[in-house]
């Protein structure tokens, strides 16, 4: 089997945890490097907690490199209400064996990008200042990146950082903006489709991971994040977002797309980072991504239960 080559970039995070799950019971993906950012927390947080994850699901032998500890331009943002203090909710993994790899974020991705020209998927899960800051050094990665699918803003659907913004375009505005007008081949997976992947107690149920810390991990990370949407958003239920972005990489057809010329707003009072998809072509640009727009909830659902389940 061809397997997809990709550099997952995140901001760990529960529903990021989530991801690396799902990625790594999935024999179609080969993860290059995990690249860590700022975002759900500090960086250097979600970056023990990248180690503490890829070790719970045996992500081995895979880089994992700590990013950017801001933004470009904004100051930091963290939402600790959203992910607990640590990042994960209540779970409690184990101090990682695992080491961080000695080259940066950045580095790292610009060498694979090289090393890989035309292969590598970028799988964007969390603020996009790392690859925006590759770009920025290194230009001549454009052309030689496959594609990136990014988890990120909102078309339609109310924001969950402001009322028109959703968080990782928000936590850095600026990078979504130098990625996406950068012209690599673009996958935008926005809350329109991710909040309306609620994993509830009903999935929880059946959830029976082979290995026990697996199913606690699942269980203790999104009773908080669960306590999270019920109490600020009366949301039954968690939104696995970064989740199902993963999921687009082996089963695509999970989701409906639109192709649409998006911008992201840099500037305003209110609507800082809110994501226009140009529905008329008042712009008259062409689309500049693909965006999934409607997604069949269920089918996704069994999906990541049922890979989480070989785990
Ligand atoms: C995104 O923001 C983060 O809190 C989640 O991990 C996800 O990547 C959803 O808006
Ligand atoms: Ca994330």
């Amino acid at each position: 089997m061809n397997k997809r080559r990709i550099i997952l970039d995140t901001d760990p995070g529960i529903d990021d945890a989530l991801a690396f799950l799902l990625l790594a019971a999935s024999p179609e993906i080969s993860i290059e490097a995990i690249t860590v950012t700022h975002g759900n927390t500090t960086v250097d947080k979600c970056a023990k907690n990248a180690l503490q994850i890829a070790e719970l699901c045996n992500l081995v032998n895979v880089p994992i490199a700590r990013g950017a500890s801001e933004p470009l331009v904004k100051t930091l943002s963290v939402a600790e209400e959203t992910h607990g203090d640590g990042g994960l909710g209540y779970a409690v993994l184990p101090e990682p064996a695992l080491k961080l790899s000695a080259s940066p974020a950045v580095e790292l991705i610009i060498n694979l990008v090289h090393k890989y020209p035309g292969e590598i998927t970028l799988l964007c899960i969390g603020p996009m200042t790392n690859l925006a800051l590759a770009i920025l050094r290194d230009p001549s990665i454009v052309p030689l990146i496959k594609d990136v699918v990014s988890m990120g803003g909102t078309i339609h659907a109310p924001g969950n950082a402001t009322p028109s913004s959703e968080y990782n375009v928000f936590c850095d505005p600026h990078a979504f903006d130098v990625v996406i007008r950068a012209g690599i081949t673009f996958t935008l997976v926005p809350l329109d489709v991710t909040y309306e992947c609620l994993f509830q107690k009903r999935h929880m149920d059946r959830i029976q991971s082979k290995n026990p810390a697996v199913r606690k991990f699942i269980d203790d990370s999104t009773r908080f994040y669960m306590e999270f949407h019920d109490e600020y958003q009366s949301i039954d239920g968690c939104a696995i977002n970064d989740p199902l972005a993963a999921a687009l990489l082996i089963k695509p057809d999970l989701v409906e797309y639109v192709d649409y010329h998006v911008t992201v707003e840099l500037k305003g009072d209110h609507n800082v980072a809110k994501t226009s998809a140009d529905h008329f072509k008042a712009m008259g640009k062409a689309p500049n991504s693909k965006v999934a727009m409607k997604v069949d909830v269920e089918a996704f659902m069994d999906f990541f239960i049922e890979r989480v389940n070989t785990l």
